[in-house]
C-alpha cells in the first residue's frame, strides 16, 4: 500500500537521509539538506527511466558519418543576451535563468517577448504575478504582446496540455520553483517537485524542438534553490547577477552547450525595463574620482570584448591584533597573495595595515591580468603617492614578483586609447610585441620592481 515518509535530501548532491543532517556525508557541503516527502508504494520506489536525449536508437553510430545538426538560432532582440547565449536562444534548448529575487529576470524574460513573438508563438507561464500585472508591466517595457500567451497557473499537468493546444515555439516558465507535478505529494519548490517540472519541460523542449526558459531563484548562498541536478540537465545556465541598490546587472552564462561561458551581458534597469548597456566601460568609468590615491584602471576581457574598469584601495592603520582584508570584486585569495608578494619582494609593511579592495559599479572582476593594477592601487594607497588619471596598468604578478604577459594585448590597449588613456604599463614581453596604438605611450614593466620606480617619479606632472 502507497504511504509517504518524511526524507531529508542534499540540495547540493541528492543524497538522502531519514534524519537532518548539518553536513553531507557524500558532498561535505554544509546546510544542504531540505525536507521533502517521498511515496513509500514498491512502485514508486523504482527509479523512473526517462531520456530527455530521445535518439531513438541505441545502435552506437560512427562519429565521422554523424551529420552535424543545423542549430536554429533566434534573435531574443537584446544583443547583449544573444552573445552570452552564443549568438541567440537555439531551438530546442533548454536555458536555465537565475538570479536573487527583484533582480529583473521576469522583466528580462517580458521584454524578449516582443521580437521572439515577431516570428514566434510565445508561451510564458507565470506561477508568481497575475495575468493582469504581466499586462501592466508589459505596457510599461512597451511589449506589443504579438504571438504571445500568457498563462498563469502552475500545475505542470495542466501546462503542458494548454501547451499542446497552443503549440507554441517557445516556452518560457517563470519560475520553476512555483510550478508541482501531481506525481509528486511534496509541496512546490521541493526537490522533487522541481527536478520532475523541469524534467517535463526539458522534455517537451528535446522532443518537439521547442525553446525552453526556465527561471530559477537562487537561495540565500547564491546556489540556485532544488537540486545541482537542474544544472546538468539543462543546455545553458545564466546567472543574473548585479548590486539591487544599484542599476548596473549583468548576466553572464555558468554553462552553456551552445557557446562560450566567458561573454557577459550588461544591462541598466530604468523606469522602463532593462536598457543594454552596450559600451560597459563607459559606464564603468563615469564619475570615477580623480587626483585621490589608491585608484587605478585596469583592462579585463570578458569572452571577447575588453572591459577597462576602476580598483580602489584604501590601506589605513589597523587597530585590531589581526588586520582585516576586504575584497569587494576581487577574489580574496588573489587579494592576499598579491599583498603577500608586495611585503616579501618590496618590502611594504601591509601586515600592520587594514585593506579595502573595491571594484567601482559592482564588476566582478577574476582574470589574473588585473593584478599590475591591484598592486599599483595598493602601493599607490599606502605611500599616498597617486597614479594619473591617464594611466592604465596591464599585467600578472608571479609569485617571484616578475610581471607576466597576458593575452589579447592589442584589443586590451586599443580600448583604453578609445576612452581617452595616455599612458600603459605592459608586462615586458607584450610591451615589445604590442603595435603601436595611436594616443597612447607604453611603458613596459619587468617585475614589480618596476612600478615602484614608475611611482617614484610620480611628482613630475603626467611624465614618469
Ligand atoms: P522583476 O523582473 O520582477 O524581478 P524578478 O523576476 O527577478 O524577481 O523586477 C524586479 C525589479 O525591477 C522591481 O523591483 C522593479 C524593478 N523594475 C524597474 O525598475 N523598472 C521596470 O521597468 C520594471 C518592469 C521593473
Ligand atoms: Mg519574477
Amino acid at each position: 500500500m502507497a504511504g509517504f515518509k518524511t526524507v531529508y535530501i542534499c540540495s547540493s548532491c541528492e543524497y538522502t537521509s531519514p534524519k537532518w543532517m548539518g553536513k553531507c556525508p557524500k558532498c561535505g557541503s554544509w546546510n544542504t539538506f531540505v525536507e521533502d516527502v517521498q511515496e513509500t508504494s514498491a512502485s514508486s520506489s523504482a527509479p523512473k527511466r526517462t531520456s530527455v536525449i530521445h535518439s531513438g536508437d541505441s545502435r552506437a553510430q560512427e562519429f565521422s558519418r554523424l551529420e552535424s545538426p543545423q542549430y536554429i538560432r533566434s534573435a531574443t532582440g537584446l544583443s547583449e543576451l544573444d552573445r552570452v547565449l552564443g549568438g541567440g536562444l537555439v531551438s530546442g534548448s533548454a536555458v536555465l535563468i537565475s538570479g536573487e529575487p527583484g533582480i529583473g529576470k521576469s522583466t528580462l524574460l517580458l521584454q524578449i517577448c516582443d521580437t521572439l513573438g515577431a516570428s514566434y508563438k510565445v508561451l510564458y507561464v507565470s506561477g508568481e504575478e497575475s495575468s493582469g500585472q504581466l499586462k501592466l508591466r508589459a505596457e510599461r517595457l512597451r511589449v506589443s504582446g504579438e504571438n504571445l500567451y500568457i498563462l498563469t497557473e502552475t500545475n505542470i499537468e495542466n501546462i503542458l496540455s494548454e501547451a499542446k493546444k497552443i503549440k507554441p515555439d517557445v516556452i518560457i516558465a517563470d519560475s520553476v520553483q512555483t510550478m508541482y507535478s501531481d506525481a509528486i505529494s511534496s509541496s512546490p519548490g521541493s526537490i522533487s517537485n522541481v527536478k520532475e517540472v523541469a524534467m517535463a519541460f526539458i522534455g517537451k523542449a528535446k522532443t518537439e524542438g521547442i525553446s525552453v526558459i526556465l527561471v530559477g531563484h537562487v537561495n540565500k548562498e547564491g546556489g540556485i534553490a532544488g537540486p545541482k541536478v537542474l544544472e546538468h540537465m539543462v543546455d545553458a545556465v545564466l546567472s543574473f547577477e548585479g548590486d539591487k541598490r544599484q542599476s548596473y546587472r549583468i548576466i553572464r552564462a555558468n554553462k552553456n552547450r551552445f557557446g562560450s561561458t566567458n561573454e557577459i551581458g550588461v544591462f541598466e534597469m530604468t523606469d522602463i525595463g532593462l536598457r543594454q548597456v552596450e559600451n560597459p566601460s563607459e559606464m564603468l568609468l563615469a564619475d570615477r574620482p580623480t587626483d585621490v590615491s589608491g585608484n587605478c584602471a585596469v583592462c579585463t576581457m570578458e569572452g571577447t570584448r575588453p572591459i577597462v574598469a576602476e580598483i580602489q584601495a584604501l590601506v589605513t592603520p589597523t587597530a585590531f591584533p589581526a588586520p582585516r582584508r576586504t575584497s569587494n570584486g576581487i577574489d580574496y585569495n588573489r587579494t592576499c597573495l598579491i599583498l603577500a608578494v608586495l611585503e616579501k619582494r618590496l618590502g611594504l609593511k601591509f601586515s600592520s595595515s587594514d585593506v579595502y579592495l573595491n571594484v567601482i559599479g559592482g564588476l566582478q572582476i577574476d582574470e589574473p591580468a588585473s593584478d599590475l593594477g591591484i598592486a599599483m592601487a595598493l602601493i599607490s594607497s599606502l605611500t599616498d603617492k597617486k597614479i594619473p588619471d591617464t594611466l592604465i596598468a596591464i599585467g600578472e604578478i608571479g609569485l617571484a614578483g616578475e610581471c607576466r604577459g597576458v593575452s589579447n594585448i592589442e584589443q586590451r590597449v586599443r580600448e583604453a586609447a578609445r576612452l581617452g588613456f595616455k599612458e600603459a604599463l605592459l608586462p615586458l614581453h607584450n610591451a615589445q610585441s604590442c603595435p603601436d596604438v595611436r594616443g597612447i605611450k607604453i611603458y613596459p614593466v619587468k617585475n614589480i620592481y618596476d612600478i615602484l620606480k614608475y611611482l617614484k617619479n610620480d611628482t613630475k606632472k603626467g611624465e614618469f
